[in-house]
């Protein structure tokens, strides 16, 4: 099914339809517009690991409603078996995609409530959790909006603006958390333009980003990412934001492949290298970045672009998605509870704890 949607802050990238989940598929953009319907848990997992839906909030929203899926047929049978389903499912979600915490947060969230509630029939027991998944949906929606405001004033006048990947509305419940910040900046009329990176290897940046801004008319151009350095050196750059997929205790953080380089090129320049992130992202449960497990993808991510072939056949790739840029060289994070600054280990415990 196709639609065309109108107001870009508006683009959803997964709605619950009464009885199933529609998600707009992210692979066929920027080219098609396809929406697909997800009725079983299995679907679900493979949309996530396809990247059908990705971004960290947009998994951890998928898996809620994955676990609906999941359990709403079960049979009608005791507590302990029901809950004993749920952690088997919650595992087998969570083995979707590893990096992003979003997923195992949303999913302890949902273990957490039904063993709060074990007293309760098991039917009741699955309409909590369909009621927690949109709860986790709508939430996103509003943590969101308040990462962009808060952002603001981070952002001057005229400001020229580096991003990498997808953090926009496609990654999130709606607005998206660095280009939440964007979208705000651009509605409050400070005359910003946006460098967007490509994003190799699956191209998120060029695919993803540069269609949601095109669609919310912000001036921006596309670059690869190997010309990050030569705009900074050449000032046209004047602060970097991106998302992040988890973030330690210490204020180390992941995020897509190339972000760390760029946190290194803005260092050396002076230019300040925010963070937009959720408390759903942040991960107090580890101390630093080393303990962030980095998913691998499959070779032909860098080998193939479309159904060519860019490298000679056999060639071994080493395709991480992930890398993790330390703390300091992060110059805040930009939170829905407001900015937080150095130092990260007491400030994110203070804020998130
Ligand atoms: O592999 P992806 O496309 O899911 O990676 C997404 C990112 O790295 C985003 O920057 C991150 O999830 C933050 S999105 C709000």
């Amino acid at each position: 099914m196709q639609t065309e949607e109108k107001d870009p802050q508006a683009v959803q990238s997964i709605e619950w339809c009464q009885t199933h989940v529609r998600i707009l598929d992210q692979t066929f953009l920027p080219s098609r517009t396809v929406y697909s319907d997800i009725r079983d848990v299995g679907r679900m997992w493979e949309a996530i690991r396809k990247l059908r839906v990705r971004g960290a909030p947009a998994i951890g929203i998928a898996a809620a409603y994955g676990m609906y899926l999941g359990i709403r047929d079960l049979p009608e049978s005791n507590f302990a078996s029901f809950e004993i389903e749920v952690r088997r499912i919650a595992e087998y979600l969570a083995g979707s995609r590893p990096t992003a915490v979003n997923l195992s947060w949303a999913l302890e969230r949902i273990k957490n409530t039904i063993h709060a509630h074990r007293q309760e029939s098991i039917p009741a027991l699955k309409e909590r959790i369909l009621k927690l998944a949109q709860t986790i949906h709508e939430e996103d929606k509003r943590v969101c909006k308040s990462i962009g405001l808060n952002g603001q004033e981070l952002i001057p006048k005229g400001s020229q603006i580096l991003t990498h990947c997808n953090t926009g509305g496609l990654a999130t419940g709606q607005y998206g958390t660095a280009l939440s910040v964007i979208y705000h900046a651009h509605e409050q009329r400070k005359d910003i333009h946006v460098w967007v990176d490509e994003t190799r290897p699956l191209l998120q940046g060029s695919r993803l980003t540069a269609w949601e801004l095109m669609r919310a008319g912000i001036p921006m151009h596309l670059v690869t990412d190997s010309m990050a350095g030569h705009l900074m050196y050449t000032g046209k750059v004047d602060l970097v934001i991106v998302g992040t997929d988890r973030v330690a205790r210490n204020g180390d953080m992941a995020n897509k492949i190339g972000t760390y380089s760029l946190a290194v090129l803005a260092k050396h320049h002076g230019i300040p290298f925010y963070v937009a992130t959720p408390a759903s992202t942040v991960d107090l449960s580890i101390s630093d970045g080393s303990a962030i497990p980095i998913e691998e993808r499959d070779a032909r991510e860098v080998t193939t672009i479309g159904n060519s072939d860019i490298a000679p056949a056999r060639v071994e790739v080493y395709n991480p998605a992930f890398d993790v840029t330390p703390a300091e060289l992060i110059t805040a994070f930009i939170t829905e509870k407001g900015i937080i600054r150095p130092n990260f280990d007491e400030n994110l415990k203070a804020t998130f704890g």
